[in-house]
């Protein structure tokens, strides 16, 4: 499976942190927002990864995360003109995954969870990852009857469960041929939600919950949240892990890392 890390949007709720750079690097606790979806795609596994940013802060992310070599990894970067939407940044993405299921995580989320179980088990189709929220309406939220996705609104305002959509999919490669169907929504974007409607329609939707704790990072109150989180996950895989890099990596290239982010 490969990965696509979304770092494009104009991150005009955190303005003015955003005035003058991209929201995906500012400081999320002891590093940049965006080494936090990196870590829980490496932790899962994930080695091919592509990064969409917008222009006007590629440089900066080319400059921080590089090839991806000191990761054990291959990072690949596209620019995405626009904020058109989550779907519409996937959609830039077909050549990269060709065949291949990917995995999409959006920059400013942070999980608790390791997700290789999911992603080892993962057998076409698709999986968004399910957690409660005391205020589901900021997000995409679950229609559940008889426990069962039955559909996902976008911000309702009378959410129809507590189960928000995290910003977790996988999908198989089919998902580059609905997103060429899909229309703008009345917010000018092409939805995530729209994708995942379309694989519950077919009946190939196979939703997980999410155990661990999660949050965005989009708002004030949720990069607050966010560093809090980030914090006790780092203490978490501190036997194991290191700014990112999982146990399997050598201590020199332990090393190397701690240089570039410190
Ligand atoms: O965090 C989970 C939520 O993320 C889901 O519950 C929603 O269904 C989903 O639509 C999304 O909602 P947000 O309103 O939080 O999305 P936002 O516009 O903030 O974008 C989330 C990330 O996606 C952001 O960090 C950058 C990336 N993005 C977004 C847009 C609109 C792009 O790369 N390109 C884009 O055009």
């Amino acid at each position: 499976m490969k990965g696509i890390i979304l770092a494009g949007g104009t991150g005009s709720r955190l303005n003015p942190l955003t005035e003058v750079t991209n929201k995906h690097l500012l400081a999320v606790y002891n590093k940049p927002m965006i080494f936090h979806p990196l870590d829980t795609l490496l932790r899962a596994g994930i080695k091919e990864i592509m990064f969409i940013t917008s222009p006007d802060h590629a440089g900066a992310f080319l400059r921080l995360l590089g090839s991806g070599e000191r990761y054990d990894a291959s990072f690949s970067f596209k620019i995405q003109e626009g904020s058109l939407g989550i779907a519409h940044a996937i959609g830039l993405c077909k050549n990269f995954a060709g065949k291949d299921d990917v995995a999409v995580i959006l920059g400013d989320n942070i999980f608790e969870d390791n997700f290789s179980d999911a992603v080892e088990s993962f057998e076409g189709g698709a999986k968004i990852f399910l957690k409660e929220h005391e205020n589901p309406s900021r997000f995409g939220v679950a229609e559940i009857v008889d426990s069962k996705v039955v559909g996902i609104e976008e911000k309702p305002k009378n959410p129809k469960s507590n189960f928000a959509q995290t910003g977790l999919y996988m999908y198989d490669s089919r998902v580059f041929d609905v997103i060429d169907s899909l229309e703008y929504s009345a917010r000018g974007e092409l939805e995530v939600t729209d994708i995942n409607n379309k694989y519950i329609e077919w009946g190939e939707m196979h939703p997980e919950y999410v155990d661990g704790d999660w949050t965005d990072a989009g708002t004030f109150e949720s990069l607050h949240s966010a560093n809090v989180l980030a914090r006790r996950i780092s203490k978490k895989y501190e036997d194991r892990q290191h700014s990112g890099i999982g146990k399997e990596q050598t201590e020199d290239v332990i090393v190397s890392k701690t240089d570039k982010v410190a």
